[in-house]
């Protein structure tokens, strides 16, 4: 069985999780790890945080404290707030860690020796007037390919474009507001663009949604420039052969290949067997250029296997406008957590309302309640809790085999399938939504409690049905799920077969409250609507 290495993009150790990072990444990783798990396929799940750059560096000298233990701080954070929305790691490492340090300077040699790394000059920013070099954050400007103002140094946050060293237009250091000048240097470069026609045919062959791939085979054409892949500051790892470190974007994805060596080592696997298994990048659209770009040409370019599938998604906006944490529009984990607000529905919610491909979504206090009380709550959970009630009058005993009602839902066991391989989530979710509201249909069309004679069969194919839906909910809803189970009094596992005769269910429990408007006060409390 071919092995599956799944990774989500490795968060900064800079800045807490809020729900965009959820609902592009972490989630939809998360949720396709839990399903090729519970149907049996080897797979593993690995993140690590993202702990080099200049962000991190301007951060701990704020705080007056050693980068090294600025990190530290947030791998912690990062962890407790991703565990609460029930996500969980095979492993969760840090780029700062010795594995890491050697195995990037491993893989430059490798691409130096293949003759992949060259010398040139590079146009870097100084501040004017206290004549230090500015590496990307430290410098902000207009884009000069789409005029967006306040760009940093580095990438342009509208456009996406990467940026070659000087290209901003009236650059300023953005600490002391002096003017910043471009000079000389020399650093070491990645020959990215001798790469052309081998991405061209890798971004044309991966499993990718089609809108990013053109989006990406549009940068290819336009010509790609060699990488400047070095940066004079003291945080990172050294450049082997020269003054500076890596460009953190030069290492950060080897925290995908360093956490699974590190993962082997502790669980004594093999290493190979994994990283030429299949290996699958979640990702959101801003960093499109990182993973279908760079990282595969380091890849190919060190002689290493490529991805197989790069699952992206688009960003989040709350009630149709921009996250902003300045103007506090912006709901964090934490905050969801400090609420007391309910981490399986914000999973069934973010899924349930985000596609695969770039197109962006919104988070709405209205539509959340919305979605979540009428797809969860009334659908699912109403339509459980009615079935225990009422098979009470009969002992809580199944005394007939189910039909045709359930052998529907048997038979979209197989397209949920392929939808939760093809990391289609949003499909697999509103299809398991359907056949939910047709056996509510059916329940409340056959009127069991009125038709005592036909109850038997309606309680057998609601009951049987019922188990599987729970079943495909599991990787969505995965302590519910568990829940649910017990009152079915079933094994949650992948399992298709119906209920036997003589099965007997548990007594009613609420488990999926109503979604009402103390909650949804909260929620807008959160971003002072
Ligand atoms: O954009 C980000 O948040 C980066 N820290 C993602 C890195 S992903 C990978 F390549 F390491
Ligand atoms: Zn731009």
């Amino acid at each position: 069985m071919e092995k599956t290495v799944i990774t989500a993009a490795l968060p900064y150790a800079n800045g807490e999780l809020h729900l965009g990072h959820i609902k592009s990444t972490y989630l939809p990783a998360d949720i396709y790890t839990k399903f090729l798990k519970f149907i049996g396929l080897p797979a593993i799940y690995l993140c690590a945080n993202d702990e080099h750059g200049t962000p991190i560096l301007l951060k701990s000298d704020d705080e007056k404290i050693a980068p090294e233990e600025y990190i530290k701080q947030w791998r912690t954070r990062h962890l407790n707030d991703l565990n609460f929305v029930l996500i969980d790691f095979d492993k969760f490492y840090a780029t700062h860690s010795p594995e890491h340090l050697s195995l990037t300077q491993e893989i430059y040699n490798k691409l130096k020796k293949a003759g992949h790394i060259k010398r040139g000059k590079v146009k870097q920013y100084w501040d004017s007037i206290e004549n230090t070099p500015l590496p990307d954050r430290y410098v902000i400007g207009t884009c000069p390919h789409c005029d967006a103002l306040e760009q940093y140094g580095d990438q342009c946050e509208k456009c996406a474009k990467v940026f070659v060293g000087g290209e901003l237009k009236n650059p300023v250091a953005k600490r002391t507001g002096n003017k910043a000048e471009v000079r000389e240097g020399e650093h070491v470069f990645f020959k990215l663009s001798t790469f052309s026609d081998k991405l061209k045919k890798f971004v044309e062959e991966i499993e990718a949604p089609q809108d990013v791939k053109n989006f990406v085979l549009g940068w290819v054409k336009d010509g790609l420039q060699d990488w400047d892949i070095e940066r004079d500051i003291k945080w990172g790892i050294d450049v082997p052969d020269s003054n500076g470190v890596f460009y953190v974007w030069f290492d950060a994805p080897i925290g995908y290949y360093s956490t699974l060596k590190k993962w082997c080592i502790d669980n004594n696997e093999n290493f190979k067997d994994w990283w030429n298994g299949k290996v699958v990048h979640f990702i959101g659209k801003d960093i499109a250029y990182h993973h279908f770009l760079f990282w595969p040409a380091m890849l190919m370019g060190a002689g290493l296997n490529v991805p197989s599938s790069i699952p992206t998604r688009g960003h989040l906006t709350l009630e149709n406008k921009k996250f902003s944490k300045s103007r506090n529009w912006y709901i964090s984990i934490k905050d969801w957590k400090d609420n007391g607000l309910d981490p399986e529905y914000l999973r069934f919610y973010m899924t349930y309302t985000t596609p695969l491909g770039s197109r962006d979504s919104d988070f709405s206090t209205t539509e959340f309640q919305k979605t979540v009380n009428e797809e969860l709550v009334n659908n699912f959970g109403n339509l459980l809790q009615r079935l225990l009630k009422f098979v009470e009058r009969f002992d809580s005993k199944l005394t007939e085999k189910p039909g045709e009602v359930f052998d529907k839902v048997q038979a979209s066991l197989t397209l949920f399938e392929e939808l939760m391989k093809a990391g289609e989530l949003s499909k697999a979710l509103q299809l398991v939504s359907k056949h939910t509201h047709k056996l509510n249909v059916y329940f409340q069309g056959k009127e069991p409690w009125k038709n005592e004679s036909e109850a038997p069969s309606v309680i057998a194919n609601i009951a049987s049905s019922l188990k599987l839906i729970n079943m495909m909910l599991y990787p969505f809803l995965p302590k519910k799920t568990k829940q649910v189970a017990e009152l079915l009094n079933v094994k949650l596992e992948w399992d298709n077969s119906p209920l036997p005769i003589g099965h007997k269910l548990k007594p009613a429990k609420i488990l999926f409250p109503k979604v009402d408007d103390t909650v949804s006060k909260k929620l807008k409390s959160i971003y002072n609507a």
